[in-house]
Protein backbone atom coordinates (compact mmCIF):
# COMPACT_ATOMS: atom_id res chain seq x y z
CA UNK A 1 0.00 0.00 0.00
CA UNK A 2 1.87 3.43 -0.89
CA UNK A 3 1.71 5.83 1.91
CA UNK A 4 2.37 9.51 1.10
CA UNK A 5 5.02 11.61 2.41
CA UNK A 6 5.07 12.87 5.61
CA UNK A 7 4.82 16.93 4.64
CA UNK A 8 7.70 18.36 4.64
CA UNK A 9 9.04 19.28 8.51
CA UNK A 10 8.85 23.23 9.15
CA UNK A 11 11.51 24.56 11.60
CA UNK A 12 10.65 26.09 14.53
CA UNK A 13 11.03 29.87 15.03
CA UNK A 14 14.27 30.73 15.90
CA UNK A 15 13.99 33.16 19.59
CA UNK A 16 16.89 34.94 20.08
CA UNK A 17 15.57 35.96 23.65
CA UNK A 18 13.21 37.88 25.22
CA UNK A 19 12.65 41.22 24.21
CA UNK A 20 10.48 42.74 26.85
CA UNK A 21 7.51 41.51 28.98
CA UNK A 22 3.84 44.58 28.62
CA UNK A 23 1.60 44.72 31.20
CA UNK A 24 -1.79 45.51 30.64
CA UNK A 25 -2.66 47.47 34.18
CA UNK A 26 -5.71 50.03 35.36
CA UNK A 27 -3.55 52.62 35.29
CA UNK A 28 -0.13 52.37 33.41
CA UNK A 29 1.40 55.78 35.14
CA UNK A 30 1.39 54.50 38.81
CA UNK A 31 2.30 50.90 38.26
CA UNK A 32 5.14 51.87 36.33
CA UNK A 33 6.47 54.54 39.15
CA UNK A 34 5.34 51.78 41.43
CA UNK A 35 8.58 49.29 39.69
CA UNK A 36 10.54 52.47 39.76
CA UNK A 37 10.28 53.53 43.06
CA UNK A 38 10.18 49.72 44.67
CA UNK A 39 12.25 47.65 42.21
CA UNK A 40 14.69 50.66 40.87
CA UNK A 41 13.63 50.57 37.46
CA UNK A 42 14.40 53.38 35.30
CA UNK A 43 11.76 54.80 33.41
CA UNK A 44 13.14 55.20 29.57
CA UNK A 45 9.58 55.89 27.17
CA UNK A 46 6.49 56.90 27.05
CA UNK A 47 3.55 56.23 24.10
CA UNK A 48 0.63 58.19 24.69
CA UNK A 49 -1.78 60.64 22.81
CA UNK A 50 1.06 63.39 23.15
CA UNK A 51 3.56 60.94 20.81
CA UNK A 52 0.43 59.80 18.73
CA UNK A 53 -1.31 56.95 20.07
CA UNK A 54 -4.68 57.54 21.15
CA UNK A 55 -5.88 54.45 22.79
CA UNK A 56 -3.29 53.77 25.60
CA UNK A 57 -0.61 55.14 26.87
CA UNK A 58 2.58 52.82 27.59
CA UNK A 59 5.58 53.23 29.70
CA UNK A 60 9.07 51.36 29.24
CA UNK A 61 11.02 50.58 32.46
CA UNK A 62 14.18 49.02 32.24
CA UNK A 63 17.25 47.45 34.55
CA UNK A 64 20.12 45.76 33.45
CA UNK A 65 18.61 43.54 30.48
CA UNK A 66 14.87 43.49 31.81
CA UNK A 67 13.04 45.47 29.66
CA UNK A 68 8.93 46.36 31.28
CA UNK A 69 6.20 47.50 28.96
CA UNK A 70 3.51 48.90 31.73
CA UNK A 71 0.29 49.78 29.33
CA UNK A 72 -3.45 51.42 30.29
CA UNK A 73 -6.17 51.90 28.49
CA UNK A 74 -7.11 55.65 27.36
CA UNK A 75 -10.73 54.54 25.80
CA UNK A 76 -13.64 52.08 27.89
CA UNK A 77 -13.63 49.94 24.94
CA UNK A 78 -9.81 49.41 25.07
CA UNK A 79 -8.70 45.52 24.59
CA UNK A 80 -6.62 46.68 27.53
CA UNK A 81 -9.27 47.74 29.50
CA UNK A 82 -11.14 44.17 28.35
CA UNK A 83 -8.05 42.58 29.98
CA UNK A 84 -8.11 44.31 33.20
CA UNK A 85 -11.57 43.76 33.76
CA UNK A 86 -11.12 39.93 33.10
CA UNK A 87 -8.03 39.51 35.35
CA UNK A 88 -6.93 42.64 36.82
CA UNK A 89 -3.45 43.56 36.36
CA UNK A 90 -1.24 41.19 34.58
CA UNK A 91 1.26 40.03 32.04
CA UNK A 92 -0.50 40.83 28.58
CA UNK A 93 2.62 39.53 26.11
CA UNK A 94 6.06 37.51 26.18
CA UNK A 95 7.89 39.17 23.79
CA UNK A 96 10.20 37.12 21.71
CA UNK A 97 13.25 38.54 20.11
CA UNK A 98 14.14 37.19 16.43
CA UNK A 99 15.76 37.68 13.31
CA UNK A 100 13.02 37.23 10.80
CA UNK A 101 9.51 37.92 12.02
CA UNK A 102 8.00 36.31 8.60
CA UNK A 103 9.73 33.33 9.00
CA UNK A 104 9.08 33.09 13.06
CA UNK A 105 5.06 33.50 12.29
CA UNK A 106 5.28 31.56 9.10
CA UNK A 107 6.24 28.47 10.93
CA UNK A 108 5.09 29.03 14.51
CA UNK A 109 1.12 28.79 12.44
CA UNK A 110 2.43 26.16 10.40
CA UNK A 111 3.06 24.32 13.43
CA UNK A 112 -0.17 24.68 15.22
CA UNK A 113 0.04 28.20 16.80
CA UNK A 114 -2.26 30.34 16.35
CA UNK A 115 -1.93 33.66 14.95
CA UNK A 116 -3.26 37.10 16.30
CA UNK A 117 -1.51 39.62 13.97
CA UNK A 118 0.15 39.34 10.60
CA UNK A 119 3.35 41.06 10.28
CA UNK A 120 3.94 44.36 10.10
CA UNK A 121 5.67 47.01 10.33
CA UNK A 122 6.22 50.02 12.49
CA UNK A 123 8.10 52.89 10.98
CA UNK A 124 9.11 56.50 12.38
CA UNK A 125 12.74 58.45 11.99
CA UNK A 126 14.32 55.75 14.02
CA UNK A 127 13.58 53.29 11.65
CA UNK A 128 11.39 50.37 11.59
CA UNK A 129 10.20 47.59 13.95
CA UNK A 130 8.97 44.39 12.17
CA UNK A 131 6.43 42.06 14.10
CA UNK A 132 3.97 39.70 14.55
CA UNK A 133 1.95 37.83 17.34
CA UNK A 134 0.51 34.07 18.80
CA UNK A 135 -1.73 33.15 20.89
CA UNK A 136 -0.31 31.42 24.09
CA UNK A 137 -2.11 30.43 27.60
CA UNK A 138 -5.45 32.17 28.42
CA UNK A 139 -5.19 35.87 26.93
CA UNK A 140 -1.28 35.69 27.02
CA UNK A 141 0.20 36.23 23.89
CA UNK A 142 4.00 36.01 21.94
CA UNK A 143 4.85 39.14 20.25
CA UNK A 144 7.82 37.97 17.40
CA UNK A 145 9.83 41.30 16.89
CA UNK A 146 12.78 42.32 15.05
CA UNK A 147 14.22 45.52 16.07
CA UNK A 148 17.27 45.52 13.93
CA UNK A 149 16.20 48.24 11.58
CA UNK A 150 15.51 50.62 14.37
CA UNK A 151 17.48 53.21 16.82
CA UNK A 152 14.94 55.05 18.61
CA UNK A 153 14.34 54.85 22.17
CA UNK A 154 11.96 51.46 22.28
CA UNK A 155 9.93 51.67 19.18
CA UNK A 156 7.74 54.02 17.07
CA UNK A 157 5.30 56.22 18.92
CA UNK A 158 7.98 56.20 22.06
CA UNK A 159 9.82 59.31 23.20
CA UNK A 160 11.42 59.87 25.96
CA UNK A 161 9.52 59.91 29.09
CA UNK A 162 8.00 62.53 31.07
CA UNK A 163 7.90 60.28 34.28
CA UNK A 164 10.15 61.65 36.74
CA UNK A 165 10.25 58.75 39.32
CA UNK A 166 13.25 58.73 41.18
CA UNK A 167 14.33 55.21 41.04
CA UNK A 168 17.59 56.11 43.05
CA UNK A 169 20.52 53.87 42.15
CA UNK A 170 19.50 50.40 40.33
CA UNK A 171 18.78 47.50 43.02
CA UNK A 172 21.46 45.36 40.79
CA UNK A 173 18.69 43.49 38.69
CA UNK A 174 20.56 42.10 35.32
CA UNK A 175 17.64 40.63 33.66
CA UNK A 176 14.79 37.42 33.49
CA UNK A 177 15.82 34.35 34.19
CA UNK A 178 12.60 32.59 33.74
CA UNK A 179 8.76 33.42 33.39
CA UNK A 180 6.59 31.18 34.85
CA UNK A 181 3.10 30.39 33.87
CA UNK A 182 0.28 28.87 35.31
CA UNK A 183 -2.53 26.57 33.63
CA UNK A 184 -6.16 24.50 34.29
CA UNK A 185 -5.60 20.90 35.97
CA UNK A 186 -5.35 18.59 33.25
CA UNK A 187 -3.77 20.39 30.73
CA UNK A 188 -0.06 20.54 31.50
CA UNK A 189 0.41 18.24 28.77
CA UNK A 190 -1.08 20.23 26.03
CA UNK A 191 1.01 23.05 26.95
CA UNK A 192 4.60 21.23 27.30
CA UNK A 193 3.24 19.84 23.73
CA UNK A 194 2.41 23.22 22.28
CA UNK A 195 6.03 24.93 22.72
CA UNK A 196 7.52 21.78 21.80
CA UNK A 197 5.32 22.11 18.81
CA UNK A 198 4.93 25.50 17.77
CA UNK A 199 8.36 26.63 19.15
CA UNK A 200 10.08 24.02 19.24
CA UNK A 201 11.77 24.15 23.05
CA UNK A 202 12.68 21.29 24.87
CA UNK A 203 11.68 20.05 28.05
CA UNK A 204 13.98 20.80 30.38
CA UNK A 205 13.06 19.18 33.86
CA UNK A 206 9.40 18.25 35.03
CA UNK A 207 8.32 18.00 39.22
CA UNK A 208 5.35 15.81 40.23
CA UNK A 209 2.66 16.69 42.38
CA UNK A 210 4.63 14.26 44.87
CA UNK A 211 8.25 16.10 44.56
CA UNK A 212 5.99 19.59 45.39
CA UNK A 213 3.36 18.91 47.44
CA UNK A 214 2.53 20.40 51.16
CA UNK A 215 -0.53 18.74 53.76
CA UNK A 216 -2.53 20.64 51.96
CA UNK A 217 -1.71 22.09 48.33
CA UNK A 218 0.31 20.07 45.15
CA UNK A 219 1.42 21.01 41.95
CA UNK A 220 2.88 19.72 38.85
CA UNK A 221 5.47 21.67 37.04
CA UNK A 222 7.44 21.32 33.51
CA UNK A 223 10.43 23.65 32.48
CA UNK A 224 10.14 23.96 29.10
CA UNK A 225 12.83 26.25 27.32
CA UNK A 226 14.94 26.92 24.02
CA UNK A 227 17.77 25.60 24.76
CA UNK A 228 19.13 28.71 25.42
CA UNK A 229 17.90 32.05 27.42
CA UNK A 230 14.20 31.56 27.11
CA UNK A 231 12.93 29.20 30.02
CA UNK A 232 9.10 28.77 30.87
CA UNK A 233 8.30 26.81 34.13
CA UNK A 234 4.27 25.74 33.36
CA UNK A 235 2.34 25.12 36.75
CA UNK A 236 -0.86 22.83 36.67
CA UNK A 237 -2.78 22.42 40.41
CA UNK A 238 -3.20 19.14 41.30
CA UNK A 239 -5.75 17.60 43.98
CA UNK A 240 -4.57 18.36 47.38
CA UNK A 241 -6.96 19.03 50.49
CA UNK A 242 -7.58 22.89 50.30
CA UNK A 243 -7.22 24.98 47.56
CA UNK A 244 -3.63 24.95 46.24
CA UNK A 245 -2.12 28.58 45.22
CA UNK A 246 -2.18 27.68 41.16
CA UNK A 247 -6.10 27.59 41.73
CA UNK A 248 -6.30 30.74 43.62
CA UNK A 249 -4.26 32.55 40.72
CA UNK A 250 -6.44 30.50 38.33
CA UNK A 251 -9.86 31.79 40.40
CA UNK A 252 -8.83 35.43 40.45
CA UNK A 253 -6.96 35.80 36.73
CA UNK A 254 -9.95 34.48 35.38
CA UNK A 255 -7.84 32.02 33.24
CA UNK A 256 -4.55 30.76 32.65
CA UNK A 257 -1.72 33.54 32.68
CA UNK A 258 1.75 34.55 33.72
CA UNK A 259 2.02 33.83 37.34
CA UNK A 260 6.22 35.32 38.41
CA UNK A 261 8.93 36.67 36.79
CA UNK A 262 12.42 35.21 38.43
CA UNK A 263 14.67 38.81 37.39
CA UNK A 264 18.30 37.74 38.08
CA UNK A 265 21.06 39.80 40.36
CA UNK A 266 24.43 39.17 40.91
CA UNK A 267 24.63 40.05 44.98
CA UNK A 268 20.90 38.73 46.05
CA UNK A 269 21.86 40.21 49.64
CA UNK A 270 22.35 43.78 48.45
CA UNK A 271 19.37 43.44 46.15
CA UNK A 272 16.72 42.52 48.63
CA UNK A 273 18.32 44.47 51.07
CA UNK A 274 17.84 47.59 48.89
CA UNK A 275 14.34 46.13 48.12
CA UNK A 276 13.60 46.03 51.42
CA UNK A 277 14.32 49.64 52.14
CA UNK A 278 12.56 50.19 49.06
CA UNK A 279 9.26 48.94 50.91
CA UNK A 280 8.91 45.73 48.79
CA UNK A 281 7.40 43.26 50.84
CA UNK A 282 8.68 39.21 50.55
CA UNK A 283 7.08 35.86 51.08
CA UNK A 284 8.14 35.23 55.04
CA UNK A 285 9.78 32.30 55.38
CA UNK A 286 8.74 29.85 58.39
CA UNK A 287 10.98 30.02 61.58
CA UNK A 288 12.15 26.15 61.22
CA UNK A 289 13.34 26.50 57.62
CA UNK A 290 17.23 27.88 57.82
CA UNK A 291 18.48 25.00 60.32
CA UNK A 292 17.46 22.32 57.61
CA UNK A 293 18.48 24.60 55.04
CA UNK A 294 22.04 24.95 56.69
CA UNK A 295 22.10 21.18 56.66
CA UNK A 296 21.45 20.88 53.01
CA UNK A 297 24.30 23.67 52.35
CA UNK A 298 26.97 21.87 53.97
CA UNK A 299 30.41 22.66 52.60
CA UNK A 300 29.20 26.27 50.75
CA UNK A 301 30.34 29.38 52.38
CA UNK A 302 26.94 31.50 52.88
CA UNK A 303 26.24 34.74 54.64
CA UNK A 304 23.48 32.77 56.81
CA UNK A 305 22.40 36.02 59.03
CA UNK A 306 22.31 37.91 56.35
CA UNK A 307 20.18 35.26 55.03
CA UNK A 308 18.13 34.66 57.59
CA UNK A 309 17.30 38.32 58.65
CA UNK A 310 16.31 38.86 54.63
CA UNK A 311 14.13 35.77 54.29
CA UNK A 312 16.45 34.55 50.90
CA UNK A 313 15.98 30.95 50.45
CA UNK A 314 18.62 28.61 49.39
CA UNK A 315 18.87 25.12 47.30
CA UNK A 316 21.30 23.19 45.57
CA UNK A 317 22.00 20.73 42.50
CA UNK A 318 24.50 18.85 41.51
CA UNK A 319 25.85 21.86 39.14
CA UNK A 320 26.02 24.57 42.45
CA UNK A 321 23.64 26.45 44.69
CA UNK A 322 21.47 29.53 44.49
CA UNK A 323 19.83 31.71 46.30
CA UNK A 324 16.16 33.00 45.28
CA UNK A 325 13.53 34.83 47.25
CA UNK A 326 10.03 35.11 46.00
CA UNK A 327 8.24 39.16 46.55
CA UNK A 328 3.85 39.27 47.48
CA UNK A 329 2.30 39.45 44.72
CA UNK A 330 2.39 42.89 43.33
CA UNK A 331 -1.33 43.19 41.95
CA UNK A 332 -4.61 43.82 43.85
CA UNK A 333 -5.48 40.21 42.96
CA UNK A 334 -3.53 37.49 44.42
CA UNK A 335 -1.78 36.96 41.19
CA UNK A 336 1.34 37.84 39.83
CA UNK A 337 4.71 38.21 41.94
CA UNK A 338 8.39 38.59 41.00
CA UNK A 339 10.95 36.33 42.09
CA UNK A 340 14.85 37.43 42.90
CA UNK A 341 17.49 34.62 41.75
CA UNK A 342 20.78 34.73 42.10
CA UNK A 343 22.89 31.29 40.63
CA UNK A 344 26.03 29.89 41.77
CA UNK A 345 26.08 27.67 39.02
CA UNK A 346 22.66 25.81 39.91
CA UNK A 347 20.49 24.77 37.07
CA UNK A 348 17.40 24.32 38.94
CA UNK A 349 14.24 25.99 40.42
CA UNK A 350 14.44 25.56 44.13
CA UNK A 351 13.16 22.56 43.88
CA UNK A 352 14.37 21.89 47.57
CA UNK A 353 12.34 25.36 48.31
CA UNK A 354 8.90 24.45 47.21
CA UNK A 355 7.45 22.99 50.43
CA UNK A 356 8.44 25.34 52.05
CA UNK A 357 7.70 28.47 50.29
CA UNK A 358 4.43 26.98 49.82
CA UNK A 359 3.49 26.41 53.26
CA UNK A 360 4.41 30.09 53.52
CA UNK A 361 2.20 31.15 50.44
CA UNK A 362 -0.74 29.14 52.25
CA UNK A 363 0.03 31.22 55.33
CA UNK A 364 -0.85 34.84 53.03
CA UNK A 365 -3.50 32.33 51.52
CA UNK A 366 -5.71 31.30 54.45
CA UNK A 367 -5.09 35.27 56.30
CA UNK A 368 -7.19 35.96 52.84
CA UNK A 369 -9.89 33.36 53.74
CA UNK A 370 -8.98 31.77 50.37
CA UNK A 371 -7.41 28.53 51.90
FE1 LIG B 1 10.66 30.63 39.65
Amino acid sequence: MATSPPAPAIAPPRLRGLDHLEWWVGNARTFAGFLAAAFGFEPVAYAGPETGRRDRVSYLVRQGDVSLLVSGALDPDSPIADHVRRHGDGVRDVAFLVDDVDLAHAAAVARGGRSLRDPADDTDEHGTIRHAAVATYGDTVHTLLDRSRYDGPFAPWFAPTDLHAAPGASVGLTGIDHVVGNVDQGTLGRWVSFYEDVFGFEQMVHFDDDQISTEYSALMSTVVWNGGRVVMPINEPADGRRKSQIEEYLDFYRSPGVQHIALSTNDIVATVRALHERGVRCMDVPADYYPAARERMAGIDLPWDDLEALGILVDRDRHGHLLQIFTETVTDRPTVFFEIIQREGARGFGEGNFKALFEAIERAQARRGNL
